[in-house]
């Protein structure tokens, strides 16, 4: 699992996926976040991203879609084609955005042409836990099945 978290927010929630992926699916997981970890690596496993999204101003509809503070994520990706192992995005935010909740995980589901899986708020609930768990399992199993048909 690939991300970035500037508050805390995001590690929190990927440490109880971490845990719950470990305990309840017996399904071992590593992750990188990109703010502790600014040299790029290439990676050629399978894995998924994480993206809280911190835009400058605006609404998200007239205005208000440029990313701030997370870009070192995209070069990530973008490093020796990592983007391509990538089997899908979640995105994550503030509620109180409104139009912008999540915005730049959906932007880089368009920019690299993965999946947006779906999206929690803040350190997410004891209910997104499972919800996101699952949706993982199903993206990655349709994403390796694909790659080994081609
Ligand atoms: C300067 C700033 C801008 C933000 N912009 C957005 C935004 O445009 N949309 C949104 O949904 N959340 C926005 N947020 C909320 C963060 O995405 C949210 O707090 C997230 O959980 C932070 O994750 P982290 O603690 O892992 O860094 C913003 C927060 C800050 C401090």
């Amino acid at each position: 699992m690939l991300y970035i978290s500037l508050s805390g927010n995001t590690k929190y929630f990927i440490s109880r996926l971490t845990t719950y992926f470990e305990k309840e699916r017996h399904v071992r997981v590593s992750s990188i976040n990109v703010k502790e970890h600014r040299e790029f690596t290439t990676l050629d496993q399978p894995f998924v991203t994480f993206l809280p999204a911190f835009l400058k101003g605006g609404n998200g509809v007239n205005n208000g879609y440029t990313e701030i503070l997370t870009t070192i994520l995209g070069d990530y990706l973008a490093y020796e084609g990592n983007y391509q192992h990538c089997y899908g995005i979640i995105g994550s935010g503030n509620r109180n955005f409104n139009k912008q909740f999540a915005l730049t995980a959906k932007q880089y589901a368009k920019r690299f042409d993965f999946p947006y899986i779906t999206d929690f708020e803040l350190r997410g609930t004891a209910h997104d836990i499972p919800r996101i768990a699952d949706a993982i399992l199903t993206y990655r199993n349709q994403f390796c099945f694909q790659t080994t048909k081609e």
